[in-house]
């Protein structure tokens, strides 16, 4: 049978600057998603990539003195080698200046002309140059600027091929506000308000005032808007419009494209509003999370307050990073970064929940039964409450996760860990191992606790994969005792399983020391 097909993306980012822990948070949710959903059999397609063209990058390079496209492949470079660090498991990297996605964007501009949804006439407004957008005078915020960024506007005026938006008003405001495309839902409601109602505008779709960009295929004085450019590329990397790729059959439509609200709108109307035009199906659903905020402001490059994931990765380990922004940040609502709530996350649930009761109960085996468990067993009535919750917990999991509500995936998975330790003092191994006849209530207990990590572990795989096939390791896990089948059945280690003591998986951090090199290093 064929595997169903599972395409997930992220957005293409600016290489402006490298990347912080801003993109690496909707990268590693992607990244855990696509392997949450291989584990489940699915024939992923992971995308993610860089959006290389516009007038912010062709004044970067200019100020730096290098073309625009040696600026880009120095940054790209940079992108390539945090997500190899980071483990995150992509299929495909799309560059913007990829030749492929180059003559991708002008046939489907071309196309909408053709149509007639594109026409030639005069921008006259404002324009925010780090955002690369135009305003009207009315969209503008109470101080005259950038109702995205709030910094200063310019006027611009030129002549310019803009796209005919009205048509598909009603069809975006029932796609927002009637289907469960837009997740979390709650945001629709204030786009209609904002964008559609008023009048869905038509939108400036080229540019003459800076060359770098994808020139209009019939008349190359004007390039393509960015983001014309840019949300296209969901569809040229799967070979729409090119020969360089066969996979837009099998993929497309995708299944999510995961953004932050800054880009929200883009990806509510305007997105929709092209492939209705081209009379393509839309995606299935946008997930849109909030900010990682640092002292309750947003986090970017611009701001000068970003957090670099590879010096905190290389302190702590690119796993203990992954899984403290999953577990930080509800989808949809902003996160505040901190080095102390980093720290004790570290510490509480990697080191002392997760970390010791894997080498609590390897430590055990290895001490009473020489780190191989005897067949024999003594079951208590006492053990049925954490066979129980560990054996549906994938079940609680899932349910979570198909919302994509990873930090509360991560928390049913946690509440099973926190069950498995008080069994340890419940059951007092210790104790049992003293006492005369107890050999198999002990390896019973023993047991349980390697079957109960063994679950949580195939579960974690998707957000600290290194981590758990250390722990798997470690507890003798086959590769059978390692699947998404074998997460929702009781009983797969074997009887006589031998353990493998290893290092310690999240060395315990001195707080104190640690916070305050990190503070420094931040001065
Ligand atoms: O907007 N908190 O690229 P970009 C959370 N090229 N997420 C953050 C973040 C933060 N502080 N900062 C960045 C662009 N992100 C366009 C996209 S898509 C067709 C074109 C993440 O480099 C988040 O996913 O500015 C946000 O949507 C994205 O980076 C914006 O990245």
């Amino acid at each position: 049978m064929s595997k169903k097909p599972y395409y997930i993306t992220t957005p293409i980012y600016y290489p402006s600057g490298n990347p912080h822990i801003g993109h690496c948070y909707t990268t590693v949710a992607c990244d855990s998603i696509a392997r949450y959903r291989r584990m489940q059999g699915y024939d992923v397609m992971f995308l993610t990539g860089t959006d290389e063209h516009g007038q912010k990058i062709e004044q970067k390079a200019a100020e730096k003195g290098v073309t625009p496209k040696q600026y880009v492949d120095e940054i790209v470079e940079h992108f390539k080698k945090l997500w190899s660090y980071m483990n995150i498991s992509y299929d495909r990297y799309i560059r913007t200046t990829d030749d492929y996605h180059v003559k991708s964007v002008q046939a489907i501009f071309k196309a909408l002309y053709d149509k007639g949804y594109i026409y030639k006439g005069e921008y006259k407004g404002k324009y925010c140059t780090p955002c690369e957008s135009f305003w009207t005078e009315s969209q503008l915020d109470e101080d005259g600027k950038c109702p995205e960024c709030h910094r200063d506007v310019v006027e611009a005026k030129e002549e310019a091929y803009f796209f005919k938006m009205s048509p598909f008003a009603e069809r975006i405001e029932k796609l927002l506000l009637e289907t469960d495309y837009l997740q979390p839902k709650t945001r629709a409601t204030e786009l209609v308000n904002n964008f559609i109602k008023p009048g869905l505008e038509d939108l400036c779709v080229s540019r003459t005032s800076f060359k770098w960009g994808i020139p209009v295929p019939f008349d190359d004085k004007h390039i393509i808007y960015v983001w014309v450019d840019a949300l296209s590329n969901y569809i040229t990397a799967l070979g729409y419009a090119n020969d360089a790729y066969n996979d837009y059959d099998k993929f497309w439509p995708a299944d999510v494209h995961m953004v932050a609200k800054d880009i929200m709108r883009f990806h509510a109307i305007i997105w929709p509003a092209i492939l209705m035009a081209l009379d393509l199906p839309l995606p299935k659903h946008l997930a849109v999370h909030g900010w990682i905020t640092f002292n309750g402001q947003k986090m970017s490059k611009s701001i000068g307050n970003v957090v670099d994931p590879m010096v905190l990765g290389e302190r702590y380990s690119p796993d203990a990073i992954r899984y403290h922004i999953l577990r930080e940040m509800a989808l949809g609502a902003d996160s505040s970064f901190s080095n102390e709530i980093m720290i004790n996350r570290i510490n509480s649930d990697l080191a002392n929940d997760l970390g010791n009761l894997v080498s609590r109960t390897v430590a055990m085996v290895e001490k009473y039964f020489g780190g191989t468990l005897p067949a024999d067993r003594e079951d208590s009535p006492a053990d049925c409450e954490l066979k129980k919750l560990a054996s549906t917990l994938r079940d609680r999991y899932e349910a979570e996760m198909d919302k994509l509500q990873l930090q509360n995936g991560l928390e049913e998975i946690f509440k099973v860990i926190d069950r498995a330790n008080k069994y340890i003092d419940e059951n007092a191994a210790w104790k049992l191992a003293k006492e005369e006849g107890k050999e198999a209530r002990l390896a019973t207990v023993l047991y349980n606790l390697l079957e109960t990590v063994r679950i949580c572990t195939v579960l974690l795989t998707p957000f600290i994969p290194a981590s758990c096939d250390k722990i798997f390791d470690q507890i003798g896990a086959c590769e059978g005792c390692r699947t998404w089948d074998s997460a929702a059945r009781w009983g797969k280690l074997k009887n006589t399983v031998t353990v493998h003591k290893g290092e310690a998986l999240f060395p315990r951090l001195d707080a104190e020391k640690a916070l305050a090199e990190l503070n420094a290093m931040q001065e």
